[in-house]
């Protein structure tokens, strides 16, 4: 508040796009052809922005125009598990992706952390794959962080996962960072997951429910050169839109130079 009064947080833009649209770029740059937009109360503007032949679009055609978009509401925001647990009918029995709207992954790699994810995914056949980013340990009380099985590598199991934990209780600085390959078999754990921290109905929960079953969760460790960018409070956003504007294809250049000049001048009245 106030800059999402009256519009989704998926909807600010980051550098000269809509958060969303660079989620549904990579998801389009994974191999997706199907997605299913869970949104709730004020997104409207999401479904308008992702309408291409909605008029005023003078955009060239891009690989995410030929998706296929599907909508379903979260009439109350009851916590990320209800939300997946949404997508049963349109999942049909098979794996899907999770994608959050509010996490943007950046890589200088041409291949998309979520195609790592898909490929290890199809070759283990685990649970879950879950994209995963050291953070500061201080930070860990803000995020799902895994306890890995043996020593974590850039692809590896885990034996737990927590939602939010104290930095005291954290079993690594190892992060959810915002995508996940599920297999159907979340949608039986997310209908037996009880509210968890803040009393709400947590991912995390529902995975740590199948790895105390038996069932293999996998990771895939965020590659030197990749982050998760958060537009989900201020400093985060400020730090995703300057990222994505230096690297512009028109103004990236000028943009950066204007930053080295605008910093320097401070450093000097200072
Ligand atoms: C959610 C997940 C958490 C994950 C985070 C970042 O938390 O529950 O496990 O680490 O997104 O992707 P939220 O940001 O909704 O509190």
């Amino acid at each position: 508040m106030p800059a999402t009064r009256s519009q989704p947080k998926e909807m600010l833009p980051v550098g000269r796009k809509p958060a969303i649209q660079h989620v549904v770029e990579e998801l389009a740059a994974s191999g997706l052809r199907e997605v299913l937009l869970i949104s709730g109360q004020g997104k409207r503007a999401i479904e308008d922005h992702l309408d291409r032949d909605a008029p005023g679009n003078e955009e060239e055609h891009q690989p995410w125009m030929d998706l296929s978009f599907f909508h379903a509401r979260q009439s109350q925001p009851r916590g990320l598990a209800d939300a997946v647990g949404i997508a049963e009918p349109f999942a049909g029995g098979q794996p899907f992706v999770v994608a959050l709207g509010d996490s943007i992954l950046v890589s200088h790699s041409r291949q998309p952390v979520l195609k790592r994810m898909i490929d290890v995914h199809s070759r283990e056949r685990p649970a879950a794959t879950i994209a995963v980013e050291e953070v500061p340990h201080e930070a860990v009380n803000r995020y799902g962080i895994v306890a890995p099985r043996g020593e974590a590598g850039s692809v590896f199991p885990i034996q737990g996962f927590v939602e939010k934990p104290s930095p005291s209780e954290a079993p690594s600085d190892l992060a959810a960072a915002g995508r996940y390959v599920l297999e159907p078999a979340v949608f039986d754990a997310i209908k037996r997951t009880k509210p968890g921290v803040q009393g709400e109905l947590w991912l995390t929960d529902a995975l740590q429910l199948l790895l105390a079953e038996g069932h293999e969760i996998m990771c895939v460790r965020l590659r030197k050169g990749e982050h998760r960018l958060d537009i989900g409070n201020f400093l985060t956003y400020y730090q995703a839109f300057v990222e994505l504007s230096l690297a512009d294809p028109e103004h990236g250049a000028a943009m950066r130079s204007w930053l080295r000049k605008r910093i320097a001048r401070e450093v000097k009245t200072k």
